[in-house]
């Protein structure tokens, strides 16, 4: 007998494809996000659970799940998962790294270059029959050539968009809680700081860390103060990493250049203030959105799932 799965959305049909000859599927919803009572309707005799990073898979859900062995999430962050009381349970946990580190970092570079050049709003302007002819001081931007560029996590997708800005010839600045080797840091010309001398440093802050208790409102109203006037804050990893409230006040205030997010503290709901400054661009979560890494992302949640549910160690375990 094929094990039951729960997929609690559609995912892309060559994932479902591979997935449906191997266990025994339900899918949650074919579109949107699935209603939390469905949720844990569903999951209740399931063996294996293949969520999105919008489920929130607490002890709640873990609790009616009592034949639950794996949970393989579709995103390399997982902090929509108990994991310490999966690992409690005995539940397995995977996440997908590495598939979308390169998509991730060409969109962190596509939005700072639009933040830096003021792409969007030009854009705009254009579009809206604004545009007169040239003017010496028509949307006058910021150049990434020759800023210093800090990014707040060195890790995959860090490392992916430092090598990037290199070739923009930006400086690299890095905070990670783990400081890498002189040998990685010679490789990525990148200058470590602490996380306060960073912010003081960098004109323009990439936040790529994960979320989780350390890193909750990290860059807090305190710390944004400590930014240049003219700097640039982007995020793309996870909203709760940024105090939203008091971002869309130093934007308001002219405390910062600018800013561009991708992702929100209270998804998918945006801090009101943002939607009316002009000096910031709100993007929404796309970080890895382009069909092959969404398959691929899919497929490797999909793998994990089989090898959890066969017994096997996963590829890709957290926790
Ligand atoms: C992830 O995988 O954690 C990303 O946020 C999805 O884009």
């Amino acid at each position: 007998m094929k094990p039951k799965v729960l997929v609690t959305r559609e995912l892309l049909p060559e994932a479902m494809d591979f997935l449906r000859g191997r266990a025994d599927i339900e899918v949650g919803i074919s579109s949107g996000n699935l209603p939390r009572e469905d949720l844990l309707k569903k999951v209740s005799d399931k063996e294996g659970l293949l969520p999105l990073l919008v489920d929130a898979i607490d002890r709640e859900v873990i609790d009616r799940a009592p034949r639950l062995k794996i949970i393989a999430n579709c995103a390399v962050g997982y902090n929509n998962i108990d994991i310490d009381y999966a690992r409690q349970k005995g539940i397995l946990v995977t996440n997908t790294p590495g598939v979308l580190t390169e998509s991730t970092a060409e969109l962190t570079i596509a939005l700072i270059l639009a933040v830096l050049r003021r792409i969007p709003q030009a854009e705009r302007f254009t579009r809206d029959k604004k545009f007169k002819g040239w003017a010496l001081d028509l949307w006058l931007g910021k150049d990434l050539a020759g800023a210093k560029l800090g990014t707040i996590g060195f890790g995959r997708i860090g490392r992916a968009v430092a090598r990037r800005a290199s070739a923009f010839r930006a400086e690299i600045l890095y905070h990670d809680p783990q400081r890498t080797s002189p040998d990685i840091e010679m490789f990525y010309r990148a200058t470590y700081l602490p996380l306060d001398d960073l912010l003081r440093t960098a004109d323009i802050v990439t936040i790529h860390a994960g979320l989780n208790p350390q890193t909750h409102h990290l860059i807090s109203r305190e710390r944004l103060a400590l930014m240049k006037r003219d700097a640039v804050l982007v995020n793309v990893s996870r909203g709760p990493i940024v105090d939203e409230n008091a971002l869309a006040d130093a934007l308001a205030a002219g405390k910062l250049w600018g800013a561009g997010l991708d992702v929100y503290e209270r998804e998918p709901e945006i801090e009101e203030k943002l939607f009316s400054l002009d000096n910031v661009i709100l993007l929404p979560h796309i970080g890895s959105a382009t069909y092959a890494t969404r398959l691929k992302m899919a497929m490797t949640a999909a793998k994990n799932l089989l090898q959890g549910l066969r017994g096997e160690t996963p590829d890709n375990p957290v926790g």
